[in-house]
C-alpha cells in the first residue's frame, strides 16, 4: 500500500515538473507576430541583437542585446525576469504600451526561439514563471 502511494507520489510530482514549463504553439506564434511589429526594429528580425536605429531619437546608437539564439537574454535568469523586464522598460521608446497577454506571448516566443521548452497543448501562465530558468542549471 505505502510502495504504491509512493508511486503515486513520483509520477504527479514527473507530471507537474513536465507541464510546469509549457506553452502553446498559438502564444508563440502570437508572441513573434508582436514581437516583429514592436520589438524587430531594435532587437534584429530575429532576435539577434543589434543596434538602435536612428529612427528611435534619443536611442541612437544603443546596443539592444539578443533575445534569441546566441547569447540571448544575457541579464535575464528566469522567465519571471524578462516578463517583468519587458513590461516595465520594453518597447524602449514606448514602455508598458502593450498588454499583459501580448508581454506574455512574447515570453512564449522567446521560450521556443531558445529552445527552452517545447510547445504543448498546456498554455503558459503568469504564475509558471518564476520557475523557468532562461540559461538552464538549477
Ligand atoms: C528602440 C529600440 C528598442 C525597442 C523597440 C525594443 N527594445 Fe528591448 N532593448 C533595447 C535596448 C537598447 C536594450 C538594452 C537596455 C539597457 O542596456 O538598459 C534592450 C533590452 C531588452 C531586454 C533585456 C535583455 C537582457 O538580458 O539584458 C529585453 C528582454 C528586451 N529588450 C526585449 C524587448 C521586447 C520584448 C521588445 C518589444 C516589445 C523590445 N525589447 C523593444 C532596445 C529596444
Amino acid at each position: 500500500m505505502q510502495k504504491r502511494f509512493a508511486l503515486f507520489l513520483t509520477a504527479a510530482l514527473c507530471l507537474t515538473v513536465t507541464v510546469a514549463f509549457a506553452y502553446t504553439e498559438q502564444q508563440a506564434k502570437r508572441g513573434e507576430k508582436v514581437f516583429s511589429l514592436k520589438c524587430s526594429a531594435c532587437h534584429g528580425d530575429n532576435g539577434q541583437g543589434g543596434t538602435v536605429r536612428r529612427l528611435f531619437d534619443g536611442y541612437n546608437g544603443m546596443k539592444a542585446p539578443p533575445v534569441a539564439g546566441p547569447g540571448a537574454l544575457p541579464n535575464m535568469e528566469t522567465a519571471e525576469n524578462v516578463y517583468t523586464f519587458i513590461r516595465h522598460h520594453m518597447p524602449l521608446q514606448k514602455p508598458g504600451s502593450l498588454s499583459n497577454r501580448d508581454y506574455l506571448d512574447i515570453v512564449a516566443f522567446d521560450l521556443k526561439a531558445n529552445n527552452i521548452e517545447k510547445p504543448s497543448d498546456k498554455p503558459l501562465r503568469v504564475k509558471d514563471l518564476p520557475t523557468i530558468k532562461i540559461h538552464g542549471g538549477p
